[in-house]
């Protein structure tokens, strides 16, 4: 539920004394994707290791208006009955809130051979069109209809499996159409495809379930369509949270003393590790946690451009950008993806970092800067973690507005941060 709850902290004013260890919660953006393909299974889904966040408790919420039963197995398991899906509408009311309500669309497809969903809520790091998904289910055979409100997306009999080119490599698209491929007539291949570890972790469990889907993590990915998979006696265990972790990990390089961010993936991170390594931080990487040494780590400043998978990720870009604001030097920042997602800069200049927004994708980061306590509002859940690793480093008090965000992608945040040594209270 929305509140507006607050988190007051208190900064460390520069001192390195973070210590202890931070667990990685189960990926969002794995964990969303495989509960919208229980759609695609004509019985059940049990997944595992699922955190306890808001956009997963919203697509749970998603899955039961559709007709899908959803047991609590405990704190972290989930089983979901999928043998009934009783109408092919997606709330307007949940939707809004999770723009990844949209990859509900292919398995609907798919499997009813209907869809009406709403226009999906831009947010603010940019205006999140959805053309790519209304060209490819065109190409797949579907007619759309724009009914104002939203669209309503039909097929004769079944979608015909095609070949698609995404003008970007797009996750959300990748995800959707090679689930939508795997209950299409024929072949589907997917040309320009999204290599995030996400797809392939979502990929290699519809396989073990039935599907048939080549060239997972590269960038042509082809499903032979067939019939609904079948989850009994399987279980999608959630891959590590990749960018919570290399979040945690930029935690402990600015002000940790020893922290081990543990059950996480060191080779999903690695644009950001090598950096890191170059910059000076000091790390003991080993097989699932990242040790990081604040207090032997030198910062110095380097530049960053966003990319798509195996490129730097654009949701580290934030937190990123905090560490830059302490390094040694000028960081040019290039952010590739999205053209609304350098705003939250404005917040740390008036933390006084020297920052400079060129335009919508380019920065300049000047450091070492001190920073100072502020009131903040969190415009999305990456800007408003970057603004929690600023108030933690910066001296004085600042209040964090919009919780709700933060938790909308980082399991239970203030608690974890509170048992390495931060003064943070949610009010
Ligand atoms: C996914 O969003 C993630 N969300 C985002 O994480 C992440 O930032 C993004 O991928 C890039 O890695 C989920 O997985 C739920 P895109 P997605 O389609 O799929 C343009 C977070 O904080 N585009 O890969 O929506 C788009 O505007 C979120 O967890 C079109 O033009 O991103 C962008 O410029 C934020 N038309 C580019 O493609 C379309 O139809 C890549 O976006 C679709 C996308």
């Amino acid at each position: 539920m929305i509140t507006d709850e607050q988190f007051i902290i208190n900064g460390l004013a520069g001192k390195k004394t973070l210590e202890g260890k931070i667990n990685t919660p189960g990926a969002k953006n794995a964990v969303l994707k495989v509960l919208a393909a229980s759609i695609l299974f004509s019985d059940e889904v049990t997944i595992s290791n699922v955190p306890d966040i808001e956009d997963v408790a919203r697509m749970l919420e998603l899955l039961e208006d559709l007709g899908v039963v959803v047991e609590k197995q405990d704190s972290k398991t989930y089983r979901l009955i999928t043998s009934e899906i009783l109408t092919h509408e997606i709330s307007t009311e949940i939707s809004k809130h999770l723009r990844a309500s949209i990859v509900l669309t292919g398995p609907l497809l798919g499997r009813l051979g209907k869809v009406t969903f709403p226009h999906p809520g831009g947010c603010v790091i940019g205006k999140r069109p959805i053309d790519f998904f209304i060209e490819g289910f065109k190409i797949l055979g579907a007619d759309i209809k724009d009914t104002g409100s939203g669209y309503e997306i039909k097929v004769k009999k079944n979608l015909k499996g095609n070949t698609i080119f995404f003008k970007n490599a797009s996750v959300t698209a990748t995800e959707n159409f090679m689930m939508a491929g795997v209950l299409a007539e024929g072949q589907t291949i997917i040309k320009n495809a999204a290599m995030e570890p996400e797809i392939v972790s979502l990929g290699e469990f519809l396989n073990e379930c039935g599907a048939q889907i080549t060239g997972l993590g590269t960038p042509e990915i082809t499903i032979t369509g067939g019939s609904l998979l079948s989850g009994k006696d399987k279980i999608y265990h959630t891959m590590p949270d990749r960018i919570a972790a290399g979040s945690f990990v930029i935690l402990g390089a600015l002000a940790g003393k020893k922290l081990e961010v543990t059950n996480c993936e060191p080779k999903h991170l690695e644009s950001l590790l090598y950096s890191l390594l170059s910059a000076g931080v000091k790390m003991e990487i080993k097989k699932d946690s990242i040790i990081v040494y604040g207090r032997d780590s030198k910062l110095t400043a380097f530049d960053i451009k966003t990319h798509e998978y195996p490129g730097f990720p654009t949701d580290l870009q934030a937190p990123l950008a905090v560490l830059l604001t302490q390094s040694d030097g000028q960081s040019f920042l290039f952010e590739t993806i999205f053209e609304g997602r350098l705003n939250y800069l404005e917040t740390l200049g008036r933390m006084e970092a020297d920052v400079k927004i060129i335009d919508a994708h380019r920065a300049l980061i000047n450091g070492p800067k001190s920073l100072k306590g502020r009131e903040m509002e969190s415009p999305d859940l990456r800007a408003g973690l970057a603004y929690v690793i600023a108030a933690i480093i910066a001296s004085g008090v600042s209040t964090i507005h919009n919780v709700y965000y933060i938790d909308r992608g980082y399991e239970h945040i203030d608690k974890s941060l509170r048992a390495i040594g931060v003064d943070i209270k949610r009010v």
